[in-house]
């Protein structure tokens, strides 16, 4: 439900505040945004990047001296733990539809010429509904085979199918022959779809067709659930010969390790 023009307002004025306030208690780091611009998503934006570094490291098997792509940078809370973490040998590039992000982004790490950040303007009903370029056409703006790792965190959770594919074929063609796939979403298998149905999943997903479910088909870019069979034997059309799931706790599983899946996806 859309707020009203008074509680932004509220809001906007409380962010202020707390911001000010981190500024004059030298609280802030410089990379972390200030909070009237932390659009990519409630939870505390250090823990989540730096949950997402261990599972990078851990299920994607990222090395400090790799090249990693971030599809979906947002306003780096990615970016933020492995630009302490990445070493000699080793780059980050992002991109993001939000110029704000980018931006940010771009003046936060302007001290480090490994980390560099691309404002894309493709479309998205959530995130930039003035966008002129369709993302399933989209040939991501760098060469083959440039990278060792792609990662998408909560990126195919706001995409519709055709997208989907297209981001699929093109991870496949910045990676290195060997290159991964690190990637979450809300994937439906028949526990998930159990759980939906019983209203005990995070999200009330509803189905748009027999490849996706979306919570609000107004804009069903807020959040998509893909079927998981499809979305495995795409990632598998992509080109990638093996994935590996871990599901997470949107839906109740004690295996959940975060709260999206994640699929991390190799090339040979
Ligand atoms: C929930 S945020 C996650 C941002 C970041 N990956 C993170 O974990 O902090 C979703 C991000 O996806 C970006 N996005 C939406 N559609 C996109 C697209 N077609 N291609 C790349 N990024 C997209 C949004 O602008 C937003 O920054």
């Amino acid at each position: 439900m859309p707020e009203s023009l008074a509680t932004r307002a509220a809001t906007s004025l409380r962010l202020r505040m707390q911001d000010a306030l981190d500024v004059v208690s030298r609280r802030r780091d410089p990379l972390i945004p200030p909070r009237r611009l932390r659009f990519v998503g409630e939870g505390d934006f250090a823990a989540v990047g730096d949950e997402y570094l261990r599972h990078l490291i851990t299920l994607g098997k990222l090395g400090p001296d790799e090249r990693v792509l971030d599809v979906g940078s947002g306003i780096g809370r990615i970016a933020r733990p492995l630009s302490d973490y990445l070493g000699p040998g080793a780059s980050y590039d992002g991109f993001d539809p939000d110029a704000r992000g980018i931006e940010w982004s771009e003046r936060a790490y302007r001290h480090r010429p490994d980390f560099t950040f691309a404002h894309v303007d493709v479309h998205n009903g959530r995130y930039n509904p003035t966008g002129t370029v369709d993302p399933a056409t989209l040939s991501f703006p760098y060469e083959d085979a440039r990278f060792d790792i792609v990662v998408m965190v909560s990126v195919l959770t706001h995409v519709l199918p055709d997208t989907l594919e297209n981001y699929l074929r093109e991870a496949r063609r910045v990676l290195v022959p060997d290159g991964r796939l690190f990637a979450t979403a809300f994937l439906l298998d028949g526990a998930a779809r159990e759980a939906v149905a019983a209203g005990t999943g995070a999200l009330p997903f509803a189905a748009a067709d027999e490849r996706y479910a979306v919570v609000d088909p107004d804009v069903p870019e807020e959040a998509v659930a893909y079927d998981e069979e499809w979305f495995l034997d795409h990632v598998a059309q992509a080109g990638f010969r093996k994935a590996g799931i871990r599901h997470g706790t949107w839906t109740p599983r004690e295996s959940g390790r975060a709260f999206q899946d994640i699929v991390v996806a190799r090339l040979s």
